[in-house]
């Protein structure tokens, strides 16, 4: 096995999952006889002169334990250049093409980026900076928002931190008859609120691609068999005629109704938390995956798990079977999405469970 370089950048939001993702990756360099480093603060670290690098071996996880959340990369610094900066500037093909000097300053044969949606499809677009190595991507975001993998790093945390939010919210909901509209993240996708809805057993469930009827769901909770619940409400959703953020406009109108409610917003703690069991072997997976994509010579692909296989992808095939958006951060760039697709199951779960989901077409 000829001796390789590997570089590793965590880029975009951060989530629970990553420093699992590159314990295990650095564990199978070092396996390999591989070297193995760091870019800090993703593309922003790598922009720099000289890049900003970090000494990766066994040793960095002795005390820095992978379980935790964050990255011990650092995921971006607002305060860098960075790729929305320099959109905004015009400035892209100046920018891209530092980061491809860093590369090359840097030597390396292989880079891993594990990074969501937008860092793929940004990876895909903007693929000339890492010519002359491998690129192998590795998907992690808590909004389970990217084409063609079953799971992305971060997500079953997610839920687990929004489960355990809403467990302690019962408890008070309860001895005061009050409802909650917890709002999660998730941005225009409904997965996390979906699922942390399901296994909460929320009442109701609000997502940004099922529409819903205000005055269904307050008289679905009128008829509740309770006075108290959880209200799961993805940050996508929209009501017309009202702006703001969007657990404020649903209790706004339960308040109206006479529904005593409060409003809860778990923020970025979503994106916290031990990394629970399943994100350890996902990263795990994927970290073992990609390294095998590097050995046999691949470039420009993705890994996924697919009905439980675990393989990899072309970034080009990734970007084409999503949803092609504007990026809604970087001008120019477009990124690519998925989307609570109308058969999933858990919709039908969640209806069958009693749920209010919206108004489901059938
Ligand atoms: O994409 C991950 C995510 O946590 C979204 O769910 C959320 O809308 C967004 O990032 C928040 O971003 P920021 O940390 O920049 O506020």
């Amino acid at each position: 096995m000829a001796n390789k370089k590997i570089g590793i950048m965590t880029t975009g939001g951060d989530c629970s999952g990553l420093n699992t993702a590159i314990q295990r990756l650095v564990e199978g360099c070092v396996r390999r006889k591989w070297s193995v480093i760091g870019i800090k603060d993703g593309t922003d670290g790598l922009y720099e002169n000289p890049p900003m690098t970090v000494d990766l071996s066994r040793e960095t996880f002795q005390f820095a334990s992978s379980h935790l959340a964050g990255s011990i990369l650092s995921n971006g610094n607002a305060a860098s250049t960075n790729f929305v900066k320099s959109a905004a500037a015009g400035k892209m093909g100046a920018f891209n093409k530092r980061l491809q000097k860093g590369i090359k300053d840097l030597n390396l044969d292989a880079m891993v980026i594990i990074g969501g949606n937008g860092s793929l499809s940004l990876s895909h677009l903007y693929r000339e900076i890492y010519s002359g190595l491998q690129l192998v991507c590795i998907p992690k975001t808590i909004d389970m928002d990217v084409p063609l993998t079953d799971k992305t790093i971060g997500f079953d945390t997610a839920v687990q931190q929004l489960v355990s939010y809403c467990d302690q919210l019962l408890l008070t909901a309860r001895s005061h008859h009050r409802w909650f509209v917890v709002q999660t993240m998730g941005r225009e996708c409904g997965q996390l609120a979906l699922h942390s809805g399901v296994a909460v057993a929320a009442d109701a469930i609000l997502i940004p691609e099922i529409k819903f009827d205000i005055d269904n769901l307050i008289k679905y909770i009128k008829q509740s068999r309770r006075d108290y619940g959880i209200i799961m409400v993805s940050e996508g959703i929209s009501i017309r005629g009202h702006s703001g953020k969007p657990a404020d406009m649903v209790s706004r109108k339960l308040t109206a109704a006479g529904i005593a409610n409060r409003t809860a917003f778990p923020e970025h703690i979503q994106r916290a938390g031990d990394t629970v069991a399943s994100d350890r072997i996902l990263a795990s997976a994927f970290a073992d995956t990609a390294l095998k994509a590097i050995e046999s010579g691949e470039t420009n692909v993705m890994t996924v798990v697919q009905n439980g296989e675990y393989k990899t992808i072309s970034l080009d095939e990734f970007f084409k079977s999503g949803k092609q958006e504007k990026d809604p951060h970087i001008i120019g760039a477009m990124t690519s999405n998925a989307y609570v697709e109308p058969d999933n199951i858990l919709l039908q779960i969640a209806t069958d469970m009693g749920i209010y989901i919206g108004e489901k077409k059938k």
